[in-house]
């Protein structure tokens, strides 16, 4: 049985207080939430340790947006995973196209930063997608299967969520057709040892499409960006029909 993964971005938006403002409208939206899926937010490392202390016994999940692969170390700026799992962090995202397009991420980063997430008890959430230009060149798929088969080299398939984000659908209401997001979500799962692993889609979810894209066969829930920056609009998405 496939797990149902929802999870939201939040990138570099929120200070703590704002996280727990978000909170309060959010929470009491989740006792609608039928007990199939998992929720996870995932938030700037600063609000973390509030959100961690605030979501205590509640079904919410937390993650980071970036983990290094060394336990410690003169890494300026970076984070250890054992700073996360610390305060109560489970999932991190690892390899989002903003960090592989301003950051300089590689597949072979993005491998070591997976196996450290990975031998540290982190859900490593792999993210994979095309530009407009590799769709338009007809280089989806092979785009996508170069950065699934280096990003997974010696990882642990069982515990691993992908998102499959293509890049012109992030942050610009452009959602990719659910049908061809199932497609592309069904070739990246016949690449995988592992089946079973969770394949959400990303790429301006928002209330008004996540029921269409929920309702793909090979689509196991969302990464969200935008839409789940307002309690409301989260809301409506984690308790999708
Ligand atoms: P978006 O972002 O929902 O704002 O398009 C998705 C993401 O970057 O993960």
């Amino acid at each position: 049985m496939r797990r149902i993964v929802i999870a939201g971005n939040w990138k570099m938006y929120k200070t703590q207080a704002e996280a727990m403002e978000f909170l309060q409208g959010f929470v009491p939206h989740l006792d609608e939430t039928p007990d199939d899926r998992e929720i996870v937010l995932c938030a700037p490392f600063t609000a973390l340790g509030s959100l961690s202390q605030s979501l205590h016994g509640s079904r919410v999940r937390l993650g980071a947006q970036n983990v290094h692969w060394e336990k410690a170390g003169a890494y300026t700026g970076e984070i250890a995973a054992p700073m996360l799992t610390e305060i109560g962090v489970r999932y991190v995202i690892v390899g989002h196209s903003e960090r592989r397009q301003y950051f300089g991420e590689t597949d072979e980063t993005v491998n070591l930063r997976l196996k450290a997430a990975q031998a540290h008890g982190l859900v490593p959430i792999l993210c994979v997608g095309e530009t407009k230009q590799q769709r338009d060149a007809n280089e989806t798929e092979s785009v996508i299967f170069n950065q699934i088969d280096r990003g997974l080299v010696d990882i642990d398939q069982s515990n691993l969520v992908i998102a499959y984000e293509p890049i012109w659908a992030i942050g610009t209401g452009d959602t990719c057709e659910s049908v061809e997001a199932n497609r592309v979500i069904g070739l990246i799962r016949k690449q995988l040892s592992n089946p079973d692993v969770p394949i959400q889609y990303g790429g301006s979810v928002k209330p008004d499409n996540i029921d269409e894209i929920m309702a793909q066969p090979e689509i196991d829930g969302a990464l969200v960006g935008g839409a789940s920056l307002q309690p409301d609009s989260f809301a409506r998405i984690v308790n999708f029909h």
